[in-house]
Parts: structure tokens; sequence; C-alpha cells
């Protein structure tokens, strides 16, 4: 337990060097660098900590792990245990500030009001918890490094944001001086939610589009409002219906390179552990493939996902196109 409160205070003062920052993974016992705790994550969103874990866990471990959590981070009010077996994500404890622990009963495991606004910041943007949580919470904390790289290189520039989700890359494109980005996810109520998140910031809506597309089949459609200096692609890795990686990620890198003006980015992400940094090249294919995109390297890991191996953690890789 020692052991992840000091990985935990030594993550916050990192985190804390990049401006107003509370949401962030805390704990990454996923990346196997910590003995013991391999099954166990942790995550800060604002005053909502979620403790996930995918193997059971013992109601007087996660009583002892809040309590630490609480002592530590006075900002904190409500921790969560969520358990994910599989496709299946539960919220099974939660623990108040002022009330202690609490079963939550099953209907309250898919929904959860807030005391607070559920809101939290990165760099200084804010963001919103999603009401309805299922697996995930609104806020992937594993590209914070790729949401830097955007925040730093988008001035001036036109962005494609696939695989939107919430819009976070959106928010940073538009606080670094992107012109205009274009969003696309199949999911209109994500979008939605991505919609308030840029209202929070006070960001230029006109500067912003929101298309509910399935994406391959909607690439034409999306070229239309190219070409793109920047094109962000972050897929689902555990989605296999909607989009696979295997079989479609090279197409679709293929189709983005179309839309890319000259000296472009295409950058792609991928967080499937089962696919290495290697085979994850392979699948692209970028020097067999006449795109015209040369590779420029690997964004750095975020600082708090130790990994045991790199090969496995987040894949986010820099393409550029030539000048024709
Ligand atoms: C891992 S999340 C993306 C995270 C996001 N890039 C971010 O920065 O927070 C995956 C998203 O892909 C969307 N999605 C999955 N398959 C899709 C498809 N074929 N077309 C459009 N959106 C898709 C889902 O609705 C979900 O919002």
């Amino acid at each position: 337990m020692q052991e992840i409160i000091k990985e935990i205070e030594d993550n916050l003062v990192k985190y804390n060097q990049f401006g107003k920052s509370d949401v962030c993974r805390l704990f990454h016992g996923r990346g196997g660098c910590f003995e013991g705790y391999q099954h166990l994550n942790i995550d800060l969103f604002g005053e909502v900590v979620f403790v996930v874990a995918f193997v059971r866990v013992e109601q007087g471990f996660f009583e002892k792990l809040s309590k630490s959590i609480l002592d530590q981070l006075p900002v904190v009010n409500l921790v969560f245990l969520q358990t994910r077996f599989g496709e299946r994500a539960s919220l099974v404890y939660s623990y108040k500030r002022d009330l202690g622990l609490e079963l939550l009963n099953p209907d309250t495991r898919v929904s959860y009001n807030f005391s607070g606004d559920g809101s939290f910041y990165e760099q200084g943007l804010k963001f919103f918890l999603l009401k309805n949580i299922d697996q995930n919470f609104g806020f992937f904390t594993d590209t914070f490094m790729v949401r830097d790289y955007i925040l730093k290189n988008s001035d001036g520039k036109r962005i494609l944001n696939l695989f939107a989700y919430t819009c976070a890359f959106s928010i940073f494109a538009i606080a670094g001086g992107a012109t205009n980005v274009v969003n696309v996810d199949m999911n209109k109520n994500l979008l939605n939610h991505g919609k308030q998140n840029h209202l929070a910031n006070n960001q230029d809506l006109r500067k912003v589009s929101f298309l509910p597309y399935p994406i391959m089949r909607s690439i034409s459609r999306i070229r239309k409002y190219g070409p793109y200096d920047i094109i962000i692609c972050d897929p689902p890795s555990a989605q296999k219906s909607s989009f696979n990686i295997k079989k479609e990620y090279q197409k679709l890198f293929r189709s983005a390179a179309g839309m890319l003006a000259d000296n472009g980015v295409f950058v792609a992400c991928c967080n499937a552990p089962s696919i290495t940094y290697s085979e994850f090249l392979e699948i692209l294919d970028h020097s067999s493939c006449n795109t015209s995109l040369s590779y420029e390297g690997r964004i750095d890991q975020t600082f708090s996902y130790k990994e045991r191996d790199l090969e496995r953690g987040l894949k986010a890789l820099i393409f550029r196109k030539k000048q024709s």
C-alpha cells in the first residue's frame, strides 16, 4: 500500500509542472512495474478518484486504500471502485469523505450523480466527467503527451480529429491556436458532451465541426472538409465490431494521407496492449503503401504510465507528408 501512495505522490509533483492539472493516471499497476499490483490502476478526475481493478478486490483493501488517498489528496471527496472483467465494467463501492464506504446497487453502477459538477482540468483546460459512466469516464489519461503535442503544434493549423469521443484533442488544438477542427465520431451523445467541453473553455464553436459519422463509410464526406495540416487518429482498441485495428487501420492511414496538405502530419495512436510497437508499424506498412508519408518517431509515453514492456504501452506515432 505504501508503494502505491509513494507513486501517487511522485506523479502528482510531475503533473503539477504542467499548469493546473487535476486529471491523471495516479498509479499504473497494469504496466507490470509494481509487484502484486498488476491488476490495479488509479485515475484522478478532479474531486473523484477511480480505482479500476481487473480482479475481485477485498472490501477491506479498498477501504484502506480510499482512506489513504483521501488523507493524501484534500481535493478528493469521493473514491470509486470499478471492476472490469472482459467487456463488463461495474462500479462496486464508493467511499465518500464524510460518509465512508457504500456498497453500490446495480442501478447506481450505471449512472451516478456527482455532488459537484464533475469537472476537472488538464493544463488549465476544463472538462466534465460523463454523467452516465459505462466502462470509461469521458477522458483518457494515457494520451496526456499526445494532447501536449497537439497544444504545442496546432497554431494556424487545420485539424481532423478521428474517433473524437468527447473532443479532448479538439479543445487542446483550439487552445493551441488551430484555425479549425473537424471532429468525427459515430456517437452523437459523446460529440454533444464534447461541445459542452468546448463551451466550458469559452472556445468559439464556429471553428469546430462535429460529424456523427461511422468513419470507414464516410471517408469521402470527411475529405470534403479538408485538406488538413494535422490528422489525429485514436481509435478504440476493444471495440472490434466498430473498428478493427488489424484489418482497417492501414486502409484508414492510406485514405487519410490523401487528405493531408503538404508537410501535414498524421498522428497514429494505438493503445491495444496486445499489439506491440513493431507490429503496429507493420500494420500501417507505411513504406510499402504509396502514401508519401515518412515516419518521424514516437511521442513519449505519459510519465505516470510506467511500462515494463515499452513496446506494449500507448503507441503514438508521427508521420509527415512530403512536399509534392
Ligand atoms: C478510445 S475512444 C477515442 C478517444 C479519443 N480519441 C480521445 O482523445 O478521448 C473511441 C471512440 O471511437 C468511436 N468509434 C468507434 N468506432 C467508430 C467508427 N467506426 N466510426 C466512428 N467512431 C467510432 C467511439 O464512439 C468512441 O467515442
